[in-house]
């Protein structure tokens, strides 16, 4: 196993529908499957070292654009999941965050997020950010917003306060972000935080994520030479792509 493991890991879980269709499933049958891989990833993510796994579960326009049917779909099954796996979450040492615009979100997904947040977050094994109807662009404008509300002099906006009003204030930002279910963009997934992350892409559907795809993104990116915009690069560990 490699020594140069992230120490926050994001993943765009994509391919829960497609999944569910190669077996002639519904939707909402591969939702619940790619939650029972969201259980094992972090628990992966977890006996490798790695301190924070940040996954994208609802985005704004997820919200918007996906029918009442589907979308309850997801809802009943968090609320499902964060009381059947709570016991298990607990003595895994697994802490969680939900990060979004919540307030929008029915409000027993709201009650049940608040009460898995406040049972497990003594834990410090790893911590699991869960975004829901979450937004880039829009928690950076709300950045802006309480940013502006706060009557500070405009000559003293800098990237470290903008930082400290995004919903990941506090956390380092996303090592590696990897997007399963073979599409090539990020989706206004922590388009702030992106900066200076490696991307990683499988093709892999989000179900179907396991172990031995999880170590050969973590070995690829073990092999990448991160220079944060600096040039001091040496020869074993630059990698040409
Ligand atoms: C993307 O796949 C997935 C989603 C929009 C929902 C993600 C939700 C889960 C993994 C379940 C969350 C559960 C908990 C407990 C947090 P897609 O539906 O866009 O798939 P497709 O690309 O094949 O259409």
């Amino acid at each position: 196993m490699n020594n140069n493991i992230p120490k926050h890991i994001a993943f765009i879980m994509d391919g829960n529908r497609r999944w569910a269709k190669e077996r002639g499933l519904s939707p909402s049958e591969g939702h619940a499957a790619g939650a029972e891989a969201l259980m094992r990833m972090v628990e992966a993510c977890a006996k490798r070292g790695i301190e924070i796994v940040t996954v994208y579960a609802l985005s704004t326009e997820n919200l918007e654009k996906r029918s009442k049917t589907e979308l309850a779909g997801i809802f009943g099954l968090l609320v499902k999941e964060l009381v059947a796996k709570r016991g298990m979450l607990k003595e895994n040492g697994v802490s969680l965050s939900f990060l979004g615009k919540l307030k929008h979100l029915p409000h027993k997904v709201q009650e049940v997020c608040d009460e898995a947040v406040s049972e497990l977050k003594d834990m410090s094994r790893v911590k699991c950010n869960i975004m829901l109807n979450y937004g880039g662009r829009d928690e950076i404008v709300t950045a802006m917003q309480e940013i502006m509300q706060s009557g500070v002099d405009m000559k003293q906006i800098n990237e470290e306060m903008i930082s400290k009003h995004l919903y990941t204030k506090g956390m380092p930002d996303p090592d590696l972000i990897v997007r399963t279910g073979g599409q090539l963009r990020l989706s206004n997934f922590l388009i702030w935080q992106m900066s200076y992350s490696e991307l990683a892409f499988t093709d892999t559907l989000w179900p179907d994520m396991n172990e031995a795809v999880l170590d050969e993104l973590l070995a690829d990116y073990a092999a990448r030479s991160r220079r944060f915009g600096g040039g001091d690069v040496t020869a074993a560990t630059a990698v040409v792509k």
